[in-house]
């Protein structure tokens, strides 16, 4: 161990570690806080330690704002790294712009933003959703069932599914919202309809605690996931664990990283992350994505030697690293990562065996510019 004696960088850290969100949040702080451990562990950048200032926003969007807003004028803090939910992002976004911050965001989202003060290091829509989309069509049919929970992120990636279904003459069957701070009861109508409707499969984006209840009223219903799988962008190894492994087993989920991923980088992280949170408490796309997303920071720092956020950005944009899902990058024209694209499907571990994987990293195309109009699979 190498010892770091200097003035502490100091960085801001926003994840829920109560309510409904908590689930998938404590996660990425734990991620986050492992990486810059391990960074401190091995003496810091140039010779200063990483200090992170942690704020619970306690799953409330609005929350998240104001702690933006108290890291960057009360604490004088510059980075954070933080918010799962698209409208904690839409409420820390305003704040970082105005008072120029740098947001590290590790979660998948709906695309469509740009922003000079924010790194995007999880999936877009080309990155998860298009993958998912293909594989659905290829096994198992094309009529879909969308759930989601009611707020930005699922209405607008449904808007994007819904253009990868016009164009390949699929078909949106039923598509329900439920509340983002959930209640079971909303889930059994959401079965009752799914009864009627008969699907080829649900594609949700439901998060946090409701993925927990949607799952659970699935099982309960006595639907088959081999006939009707509930195909997700949001459910990872966390809310499989919350729910129970038997509940999620033969569901799929398209993500950049599952714990099952083979790689000497991948081993190393889930070593060092067994040891410090135990063997049952698995790592996840999210989790993931916070951790590498505080490499990027340590590099982009050691060049820069200065957390100011004109410096710090450009030095992030064009950094390749080995992450523990593979190589990544971070794209110059957008601030987004390049990532792997993964179908995955839970076992009866709770775990997911990957059944479809990228070659290499996916490029980053928030907009889907690259795919014009034709959106259409030959
Ligand atoms: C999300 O709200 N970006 C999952």
């Amino acid at each position: 161990m190498t010892s770091s004696s200097g003035e502490p960088w100091r960085v801001g850290v926003l994840f829920s570690k109560t309510g409904y969100m908590s689930v998938i949040e404590e996660t990425q702080l734990r991620g986050t806080l492992l990486a810059i451990d391990e960074l401190n562990e091995a003496g810091g950048i140039n010779g200063r330690p990483i200090q992170p200032v942690v704020y619970d926003p306690s799953s409330e969007a609005s929350a998240f704002g104001r702690y933006a807003k108290k890291l960057l004028i009360d604490d004088g803090i510059s980075t954070i790294f933080g918010c799962y939910t698209s409208s904690s992002r839409k409420a820390v976004l305003p704040v970082v712009e105005r008072l120029n911050g740098l947001l590290w965001y590790p979660t998948l989202y709906e695309g469509f933003e740009f922003s000079p003060n924010v790194i995007y290091t999880g999936a877009g829509p080309n990155q998860n959703s298009l993958e998912l989309f293909r594989y659905l069509m290829e096994t198992h049919g094309k009529r879909f069932y969308f759930i989601g929970s009611d707020y930005v992120y699922p209405r607008v990636s449904n808007r994007i599914m819904r253009e990868f279904v016009r164009a390949n003459s699929a078909q949106v069957v039923g598509e329900r919202y439920v509340a983002l701070r959930p209640n079971r009861a909303e889930f059994y109508d959401v079965m009752r309809d799914i009864r009627e409707l008969r699907p080829d499969a649900i594609f949700s984006t439901v998060v946090g605690d409701g993925t927990v209840f949607l799952y659970q009223a699935y099982a309960e219903c006595g639907f088959d996931p081999r006939t009707m799988p509930i195909a997700s962008l949001t459910t990872t190894e966390a809310e499989v664990s919350a729910m129970g492994p038997d509940v999620g087993e033969g569901h799929v989920t398209a993500a950049p990283y599952f714990q099952g991923v083979e790689s000497d980088q991948n081993h190393r992280f889930l070593r060092r992350w067994k040891k410090i949170y135990g063997d049952d408490f698995a790592a996840n796309m999210c989790s993931e994505a916070a951790y590498f997303q505080v490499s990027l920071f340590a590099q982009a720092l050691r060049a820069t030697n200065s957390l100011e956020t004109e410096s710090l950005r450009p030095a992030v944009l064009g950094l390749n690293i080995d992450a523990p899902q593979g190589q990544i990058s971070i794209n110059p024209m957008c601030g987004h990562a390049n990532l792997w694209a993964r179908i995955g499907r839970v076992n009866r571990a709770g775990q997911f065996d990957i059944i479809r994987q990228s070659s290499a990293a996916v490029n980053a195309d928030p907009y889907l510019v690259g795919y014009g109009r034709n959106l259409a699979f030959s």
